[in-house]
């Protein structure tokens, strides 16, 4: 493979590297801790009284939803920290700021996790816990935010797409942040209608951030692996990434078809939504040449996982934009189906395109070390993959039986028992993924763990 300038100052060193990998380090546990709960708590839907009294379902769900949650914004956040000296060519403006980032992240998830098996709720969806705690995911963020803007200061003019891309999934975050925290003013919470509208609104805009974070990485491992820097330069480029802004600002709409707010929002939304299909159509138009560079670049580990992130992007799209249409929302609301959409884009996007960064930052520091672990690397990824199909295909037909008893109006307990074949199938290939996935959490691991320094040599 030829080498170009863009693939050269990645083998550069930077005095924070060892932080950014302790960061990674701290986002593969919480996939770890993540990946058994939510494989406790799919066991849990054939088998009620497992764990029953240590760890309930309405326990295991939320602390697997923050854990793989937590995974995925801290891994965005290792990688971030990883690149951005070599993105700006300097060491990082606040050296101290990652690892005061990582203890003050640290201790609010001692907390978080500590209040969840207390039994101490209190918090909305995905942030279900005590929400004083949300104070210190905030302030966990502001070394990020300080270190991002001063150490590339970057002429936005030029800037390539994934800078624009973390910027905009920073800032966002911020802000799709506080505003999810709105409820406890009596403003809020004294209105079903704004208190919902607004939660729901928040909620949405942030996965936009996240996906941003993300977005930007894939597309930065991208320009690496292909040493190509025209396409985060191109207009197309910029085109998609204010789509994606559109998006993230608007498209949260269709979450609240059901609520009786002003027509207005959802019509906006409703027509945002649809712009996805553009991304879509771009999908398909590119496919052959993507099938084209697979080929080429398939023995790269980073790449087979940006590929099959790629695959799942285009099932999850034609989803979303299924399930944006209000005919269709109607039904589809409260169902599996909703339930795939986010585990099928947080699993099958993010977590390819974050894991995607992992392998290539390790292959960068570590190529023997990546290349001695390959056959049980490719192993993971396959399975994982696979599995994946099952559960999303398993949850998208148990959303569909659902809307099909009710429309038959049959009994909850009838649906129950026409579902179990259906959870089974979830619940194994659930377990299948987890398998798959941990594969390469203790791969990465391994790798990551910092070999001790030589002995001196005995006088
Ligand atoms: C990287 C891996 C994973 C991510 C990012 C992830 C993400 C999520 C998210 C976002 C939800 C909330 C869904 C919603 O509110 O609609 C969820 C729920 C859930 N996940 Fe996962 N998940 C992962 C892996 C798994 C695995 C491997 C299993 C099973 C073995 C699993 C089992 C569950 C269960 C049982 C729920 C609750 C579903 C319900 O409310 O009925 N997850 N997960």
């Amino acid at each position: 493979m030829n080498t170009h300038p863009a693939q050269l100052p990645v083998n550069n060193s930077y005095s924070t590297d060892n932080q950014s990998r302790s960061y990674l380090m701290l986002s593969l546990c919480y996939l770890l801790l993540g990946l058994l709960l939510g494989t406790l708590g799919a066991f849990q839907y054939l088998l009620p009284d497992l764990l029953k009294n240590k760890i309930s379902f309405q326990q295991a769900r939320p602390l697997h939803v923050y854990l793989v949650i937590s995974w995925i914004f801290t891994a965005a956040q290792g990688g971030l920290y990883y690149y951005l000296p070599r993105v700006a060519g300097r060491e990082l403006y606040w050296k101290q700021g990652i690892t005061v980032q990582l203890l003050l992240q640290l201790c609010t998830s001692i907390l978080i996790i500590v209040s969840f098996f207390d039994g101490q709720f209190g918090g909305r969806e995905y942030f279900e816990f005590p929400p004083s705690l949300g104070m210190g995911i905030a302030l966990s963020w502001l070394p990020l935010l300080i270190n991002f803007f001063l150490t590339l200061r970057p002429d936005y003019r030029t800037a390539p797409v994934y800078i624009w891309s973390w910027g905009t999934g920073l800032v966002f975050f911020m802000i799709t942040l506080s505003e999810s925290y709105l409820w406890i003013f009596d403003y809020f919470n004294g209105n079903i209608v704004r208190d919902m509208t607004v939660q729901w609104k928040a909620m949405g805009s942030m996965v936009g951030s996240w996906n941003m974070l993300v977005y930007g990485t894939g597309m930065y491992v991208m320009e690496r692996i292909s040493g190509d820097k025209g396409p985060c330069r191109s207009k197309t480029g910029y085109f998609f990434y204010f789509l994606g802004l559109t998006n993230l600002m608007f498209n949260w709409g269709h979450h609240t078809y059901i609520i009786p707010a002003s027509p207005w929002v959802k019509t906006v939304s409703y027509v945002i939504s649809m712009t996805e299909l553009l991304i879509l159509g771009k999908i398909i138009w590119q496919w052959k040449s993507t099938l084209k560079d697979a080929r080429k670049n398939y023995h790269h580990i980073a790449y087979r996982l940006l590929v099959f992130a790629d695959i799942w992007i285009f099932l999850n799209l034609v989803l979303a934009i299924l399930i944006s249409v209000p005919a269709l929302n109607y039904y589809t609301h409260g169902t599996h189906i909703t339930v795939a959409h986010a585990m099928g884009t947080t699993i099958g996007i993010n977590t390819m395109l974050l894991m995607a960064s992992v392998f290539f930052i390790l292959k960068t520091e570590n190529e023997e070390g990546v290349e001695s672990g390959r056959k049980t690397i490719h192993a993971g990824i396959l399975i994982s993959n696979a599995a994946l199909a099952v559960f999303w295909g398993s949850l998208v037909a148990s959303g569909i039986l659902k809307i099909s008893s009710s429309l038959n109006r049959e009994s909850f307990s009838y649906t129950m028992t026409k579902s179990i074949p259906f959870f089974k199938l979830f619940t194994y290939s659930g377990a299948a993924i987890t398998a798959g996935l941990l594969l390469l959490v203790f791969i990465a691991l391994w790798l990551l763990y910092p070999e001790p320094d030589p002995l001196p040599p005995a006088d």
